[in-house]
């Protein structure tokens, strides 16, 4: 595995998951397979379990971690080609990605969108630059469009959880005063699909997410409908994706409170169990009741992140033997 980035770079999805239980029962049964091999984790966005996580996952497997934080730790880089770089920032991605490289056998990046400019989001503008300028295996720690240690570990969450063998799955948008980045449901989207769950997304109209990434997931955009009989439901907000109005992208639509997840939504479902990605907003995407319920899932889905990353850097791994 060269790259981390969609569902279908992890393979068959069962065997993962299977992959994932075994790590899970023995994390440091693969500490020789790290001896004397690096990984670079960058961050160009603030993190706490991304950050802790991949370090943990790079210490059970015998690696040594190295956190970069661009801007704070490093010079600033331009990302854009082509420009004059007479700004605040020091030195180009083009010659840090490869002097990275340099220093390490794989590296994890995490660059959010900027959501301003949908192609240069969507084209993962600053993540292809690793993969193509590093020469080393490259994992997505939530890039532009993608979170896929998130997914996988949202899934591995499910999979220890669930209690029917196909079991209803809910993504529903949920309000939040500034307006972020469609990657966490993007890749939650794409690995549903790839699961074998009955995945729902339900969300206002004009929240749209890509259908790269949706495929053939139901939409329902009647939040109460879509929750019925749900075993999980996923909390996330969103900004606007821009597929039905290019011109929207990136902005907020709606901030309506009537889609917080509260004790009333949690009543028509099937004694769902509740997911976040974290960090959350209390009371704008989920009521205390809910979150502090015993159906809530957002610890053990965060610490299922050491388990994801350390699966995905396991295959790396074993790939340089
Ligand atoms: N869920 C997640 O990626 O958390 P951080 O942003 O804190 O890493």
């Amino acid at each position: 595995m060269k790259t981390f980035f969609h569902a279908s770079d992890i393979g068959n999805i069962a065997k993962a998951i299977e992959e994932a239980k075994q790590v899970k029962a023995d994390p440091f049964a693969w500490k020789s397979l790290g001896t004397n091999k690096t990984i670079m984790i960058v961050f160009f966005n603030s993190s706490l379990r991304t950050r802790l996580s991949t370090q943990k996952a790079a210490l059970n497997l015998g690696m040594s971690p190295i956190v970069l934080n661009i801007g704070q730790d490093s010079w600033k880089l331009e990302t854009e080609l082509g420009v004059v770089m007479d700004s605040d920032k020091s030195e180009h991605l083009r010659e840090a990605i490869p002097v990275i490289g340099s220093y390490c056998d794989i590296i994890g990046v995490r660059s959010f969108s900027g959501l301003k400019d949908r192609e240069y989001d969507y084209n993962e503008t600053i993540l292809r630059q690793f993969i193509e300028y590093s020469g080393k295996p490259v994992i997505s720690l939530e890039s532009a469009t993608v979170h896929p240690c998130q997914a996988f570990a949202d899934l591995i969450t499910i999979e220890e959880h669930k209690k029917t063998a196909r079991p209803k799955v809910v993504m529903t948008w949920a309000p939040h005063p500034k307006a972020l980045p469609q990657a966490v449901p993007n890749s939650f989207a794409e690995w549903m699909n790839a699961a074998d769950v009955d995945f729902v997304i339900t969300h206002p109209e004009g929240y749209e997410l890509d259908p790269r990434f949706t495929g053939n997931a139901q939409i329902e955009y009647n939040q109460m409908k879509a929750l019925e009989g749900a075993d999980f439901v996923y909390a996330k907000n969103w900004s606007c994706p821009g597929v039905k109005d290019p011109s929207k992208y990136g902005s907020i639509l709606s901030k309506d409170m009537g889609w917080t997840v509260d004790a009333a939504h949690m009543a028509v479902t099937n004694n769902a169990f509740f997911m976040h990605c974290l960090p959350v907003r209390r009371n704008m995407i989920v009521s205390d009741e809910v979150i502090d319920s015993p159906q809530s899932l957002v610890i053990p889905e965060a610490a299922n992140r050491v388990v994801s990353a350390q699966v995905v850097m396991k295959r790396m791994l074993e790939e340089m033997l």
